[in-house]
Order: C-alpha cells, then structure tokens, then sequence
C-alpha cells in the first residue's frame, strides 16, 4: 500500500510536529546567525541594516516595543543594551505603548521587535514613533514584512521560516540578534574594549554544541510532561537574566497543552504566588549558577517548605539545587547573560510534550493565530 506524503510531511522531516522540528533547528540557526554576525577581524556586522554609525552613536535611550514571545525577547534586550552598550532602555507591549502616549523625543530610538513583522499592534507603535521623530530600528523574521518596511532600518533575525505557532526558534533568535546588537553599540559608544568582547564571542561560538546537549536529553523533559499530565497549574520562577525565562516558560506551556500556567520574578514569589503551593502544584525555578543563584536556592527551599513539586533548570556540577529538587535538568555552564539562551529550551521542550501527552496539536492551538494583524 502506498503512504501518501504531503509536502507539509516533507517540510517536517523526521519530527511529527513543525515546533518540535524549530525546537531542533536552534544548533542551527545559532551557527547562521554568529557566522553572519562576526567577521574574520572579530568585528559585529550588521549589513542589512541601513542605519549609520553616526545615528547610532547618537542614541541617548532605547524604547522596546512587542508582543508575546516578543514581548520578553524585549525584556531580555533591555537588559544587554544596558550592560553592553550602556543605554537606558525601557519595554513596553504594543498594545500599552500605541496608546499610552509615551515620551519619545530626540535622541530616543525605538526598537520594534516581531517575528512576523506584521503584529497590528507593534506596527501602529513604529508608526507612532516615527510620527515624533524617532529612529526606529525592528528585529524581525521576514524582511519583506511590513514593520521592516515602515522602519528606518531593520535587522533579520535569520530564524529561517517559523511555520509552528508556538514562537521557538525566533526567540533564541531574537536573543542572539539583541545580544549582538548591544555589542555593536557598546563598540560605537567605545564602552567595552576589543579583548572584552573577543572573550564574549569565544563564549557565543560554544553556544550551538551546548544546546545540542540540551536536546540529546530531550526524553528527560518527556518524563516530567509524563508526570504532570495531570497538573492544574504551573508555576515558573526566574530572576534577573531568567525572569524573562520564567515568563516565556509559562506561556509556552499555556499556549499549547492549555495547561494554566504563570511565570513570577522570584523575588515576588513571597507577594503572592507563594499563597498557592501545595502538594499538587509543579513549580518550574529556573536556577543555573549565575549572580542571583542564591536568591534562587531561597525560593527552592520555600516551595520545598510547602510540599510543592519542584522542577529545577540548573547548571551542570551543581549538587545543591539536584538535592533539593524532585526533578533536575541540567543546562552547561555558561556567563550569567547566555543563560537564558539555554534554560529556555528544555522549557520550550516542557510545553511541546506537555502538550502531546494531553492530546494536544501543537502547531494548531486552539484560538491562537500566527500573527495578530488585528487589533
Ligand atoms: C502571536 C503568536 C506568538 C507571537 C506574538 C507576537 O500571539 O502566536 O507566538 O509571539 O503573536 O508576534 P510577532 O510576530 O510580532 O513576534
């Protein structure tokens, strides 16, 4: 008997889903994008972008505005612009910044950052921009997009097409690009030396055979999804580099298993959140050794307090966090601002099976759209 093959099959390969597939892509994708971006002299490059070093040098404050998985690529841009390039940035949603009439003059430039580049709500904030004179700079996935159109300049995400609705492979993307970005502007304004960043570079070029390990342990994560099929709610914990971490976390696993889901700082846990653990409740702390590791450890042991099922993202040799846990994932060392570009992925992982064993389809969520071009 003959197996019909749809050309949605061939595109998929040997994954059952495309999000799976995008999940798989990030080694990749990461390969592309650090070759594209860093020349031979060890120099950021950005040739699509048509906005010129003395515009840029100009630039007084950053205003990030998104959505979605977009929203918090955002929140972990702000925090390389200001580390790297020393520019205070703000992030805004789409949705608050169109209509909130937010001061933007003179030397501010507004950053628009969208997979698709066609979000209703992140292109009516670009126009808004422009109309008070703003530079406006988008990250986006598909160069011949509208938002990469309507702005001065735009940086490619280079992804590669996203086909599954769950955002995957373009928030590493998203990191990865700001990441760079904020390295070439720390070189404009002279604030980090060449050594410094030829460090930095040497720690992004071991980023795909890392994630590669993540992904070889990928049946790990199939474990806890088997586990907790049956959990009502979910709570991420993350601070600093990882809040955004924690917030994506959650909406991945929302978005596609319908699992109810909340990602805190963990820092807020003890503001509310806390209120909720008890022995039915799997918390996700996303805890590898950075500078906040400690404050981590302290939310573990809260949750552990109160009898709830802890979920631990940790960073390899660590015995503390595995001690504590029910359930460790370990992430390879990495310097504290490319965790996230790690400990994202067996969260990514986390919704893809969560929502498989729940019988769910990943790639067509219920209610969900790829992109919002309505308002
Ligand atoms: C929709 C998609 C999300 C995406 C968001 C923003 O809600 O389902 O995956 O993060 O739009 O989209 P954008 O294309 O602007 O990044």
């Amino acid at each position: 008997e003959h197996i019909k093959l749809t050309v949605e099959d061939l595109e998929k390969g040997p994954y059952d889903h495309f999000m799976l597939k995008e999940i798989f892509e990030q080694p990749d994708v990461f390969r592309r994008i650090i070759e594209a971006r860093m020349d031979e002299k060890g120099k950021v490059r950005f040739p699509e972008m048509e906005m010129s070093n003395d515009v840029l040098g100009r630039v007084g404050r950053i205003l990030i505005t998104s959505a979605g998985t977009s929203w918090h690529a955002g929140l972990v841009g702000k925090l390389y612009f200001e580390k790297f390039a020393r520019i205070a940035t703000d992030v805004d949603l789409s949705s608050e910044f169109r209509y909130r009439n937010p001061i933007a003059e003179g030397d501010t430039m507004v950053i628009g950052i969208s997979q698709s580049g066609e979000t209703a709500d992140t292109l009516a904030g670009i126009l808004e921009a422009k109309s008070k004179f703003c530079r406006v700079l988008s990250f986006v996935n598909r160069v011949d997009s509208t938002i990469a159109r309507d702005s001065d300049a735009f940086i490619n995400l280079m992804a590669g097409p996203e086909i599954g609705v769950a955002s995957t492979k373009a928030y590493t993307a998203q990191l990865l690009n700001m990441l760079f970005f904020s390295l070439y502007m720390s070189g404009i304004r002279w604030i980090t030396q060449k050594e410094e960043r030829e460090a930095i570079f040497e720690e992004i070029r071991k980023l795909p055979v890392k994630i590669e390990s993540i992904l070889a342990r990928a049946e790990e994560i199939r474990h806890w999804a088997r586990e907790y099929i049956g959990a009502r709610d979910f709570i991420f914990l993350g601070r600093y580099y990882n809040h955004p971490t924690a917030l994506e976390g959650a909406l991945k696993l929302k978005e596609i298993s319908y699992i109810h889901a909340s990602g805190y700082a963990g820092g807020e846990f003890k503001h509310g959140p806390i209120a909720l653990i008890d022995e039915n409740i799997p918390v996700v702390c996303i805890a590898p050794k950075t500078e906040v590791y400690d404050k981590m450890v302290s939310n573990i042991q809260e949750v552990k307090a109160r009898k709830g099922k802890i979920l631990a993202i940790c960073t390899e040799g660590d015995t503390m966090v595995p001690d504590l846990a029910d359930h460790y994932f370990h992430i390879p060392a990495a310097p504290d601002f490319l965790t996230p570009l790690l400990t994202v992925i067996p969260l990514q992982l986390l919704a893809y099976y969560a929502a498989i064993e729940r019988g769910c389809e990943p790639d067509q969520p219920r209610n969900l759209a790829k992109s919002v071009t309505v308002e």
